[in-house]
């Protein structure tokens, strides 16, 4: 759908420096022509206007305007012809350094902007955009950051564009960012933090303007918590984590909060988590060996105990949930440890599943199931839990899930952690399927209110769920 500010006056600001007006025109006309020879300058194709937030890739996605079939009418040809022009535009600017998941001052990436405006083809070359970055970003093992794309000409670049931000990639679970003069981060991936619930976007101020300033710690205010969380720094995720391990954890009635207010776990995953029972134990036969990483609310634990399994073992590292677990009432106590068939076959395996998991191999334990749903952790984490592990862990027949909340803050977020998963499993030897399922949103749709009242941040916002199980490719 467009909006009456889908224009290309209330998109390039008049007080835009000149330097990067003629870009977004260019980009805004799909003069391709004009965009090369202004790409010639490092940097160019990720400019910003300081007001809007507008960049190039933004600019060209834009001018095409709703989709006609959108609307329910063919397309015309002029306009087929206008958005293969776009496209070629986009591809351009792509390919010199345009940034998918920048986002502008409406919080939405140029990905975003394609999709609202029903631009099919156009939010693919974004996405395949955000596949090629965040596969880049896993090659080089991390965030890293990048030189910025001219170094020398940083200054006259910041100069010359009125204090245009400086791009630099960072790599998280694959994230992009922008940084300001003073350093300030722009936009990543989500997926970013993985709640294996997903990563989220964060907004890049455009310099000097304090009203996009203020958006944007507003904007960070809401980003989203996922369950995988792709930190900016290996330590600031030890940090994070240590710190998770540290906080209060609170069980209400339908909810599993830090001190922090983050939802570590809600009961309206409920839903997805017995359709992953059912995905990773087809049939629910009883007499499975069972591992689950992440106790949460006990949800999947409980109905994974309910097909009477020969082994169940879960991985647990917060000593709150330890107490919980041990509490009166709890059905995962001793009694439920004891009620084993055989001795230490129905176990809480009290530590870090970094730790655990090296013991379980040693000990040549191997499962007909394994899911993996933590929280604070990054995408690395799981990538790593995929890779390293479920080799030994996962029988050969047998089938490994995890909670797929990567990016589920932002559909194009989601699409692209989504291949960049699958990619990375197939590397690890693993065949993924997708069952998608609805969602049902009628309480999750707003932050702060129905599910999420008492939640300090909405770390799934998408009406779709693609719920994954692997199996051993050949
Ligand atoms: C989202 S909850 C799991 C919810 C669970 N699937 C359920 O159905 O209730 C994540 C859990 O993983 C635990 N966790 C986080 N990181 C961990 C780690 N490295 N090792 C083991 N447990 C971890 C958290 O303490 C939390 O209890």
């Amino acid at each position: 759908m467009e909006t009456d500010t889908d224009t290309i006056s209330s998109r390039i600001s008049p007080t835009c420096p000149p330097e990067t007006q003629r870009v977004l025109t260019a980009a805004w006309s799909h003069d391709l022509t004009a965009v090369k020879k202004l790409l010639d300058t490092p940097g160019r194709a990720s400019v910003q206007d300081p007001t809007t937030g507008e960049t190039p890739l933004h600019a060209a996605i834009r001018a095409c305007g709703p989709a006609p079939e959108a609307e329910g009418g063919e397309e015309e040809e002029e306009g087929l012809a206008d958005l293969e022009a776009a496209k070629k535009v986009v591809y351009e600017l792509l390919l010199w350094g345009g940034i998918w998941n920048d986002v502008d001052d409406r919080n939405e990436t140029p990905g975003c902007v394609a999709r609202r405006l029903g631009r099919g083809e156009l939010y693919n070359l974004c996405v395949e955009a955000g596949v090629r970055a965040e596969m880049l970003f896993g090659l080089m093992g991390g965030y890293e950051e990048l030189e910025s794309v001219d170094g020398e000409d940083e200054e006259e670049d910041e100069e010359g564009e009125g204090g245009v931000e400086v791009v630099d990639m960072d790599v998280e679970n694959p994230e992009m960012v922008v940084v300001g003069e003073d350093g300030e981060e722009a936009p990543e991936l989500v997926g970013g933090e993985v709640n294996g619930k997903g990563g989220s976007v964060e907004t890049v101020p455009a310099e000097g303007e304090e009203g996009l300033e203020a958006e944007q710690e507003e904007e960070e205010e809401d980003v989203e918590e996922p369950r995988f969380k792709r930190p900016k720094e290996d330590t600031e995720a030890d940090v994070n984590f240590e710190a998770y391990l540290r906080s209060k954890l609170t069980y209400t009635d339908g909810k599993l909060v830090d001190d922090d207010g983050n939802g570590v776990m809600m009961a309206w995953e409920t839903d997805i988590m017995r359709r992953s029972v059912n995905a990773l134990l087809p049939g629910k036969q009883p007499g499975k060996r069972i591992l689950n990483i992440g106790f949460g609310m006990g949800i999947i634990d409980t109905m994974f105990a309910e097909t009477q399994p020969a082994v169940h073992h879960v991985i647990e590292a917060h000593p709150g949930v330890w107490e919980h677990i041990s509490s009166p009432g709890s059905k995962f106590g001793s009694a439920w440890e004891e009620s084993a068939p055989k001795p230490g076959a129905f176990k809480i395996h009290k530590g870090k599943w970094q730790e655990v998991c090296q013991q379980l191999v040693l000990q040549g334990q191997t499962y007909d199931a394994i899911y993996f749903d933590t929280f604070g952790e990054d995408y690395s984490q799981l990538r790593m839990f995929f890779t390293e592990l479920i080799p030994s862990l996962l029988d050969g027949q047998g089938r490994f899930g995890f909670f797929n909340g990567l990016g589920a803050d932002r559909a194009i977020c989601y699409d692209v952690y989504t291949k960049v998963a699958e990619l990375h499993l197939t590397d690890a030897g693993l065949d993924v399927d997708w069952d998608v399922i609805d969602v049902d949103m009628s309480h999750l749709a707003e932050a702060g209110k129905g599910e999420w009242e008492g939640v300090k941040r909405r770390y799934w916002t998408l009406d779709k769920y693609r719920l994954p199980t692997c199996t051993f490719l050949g």
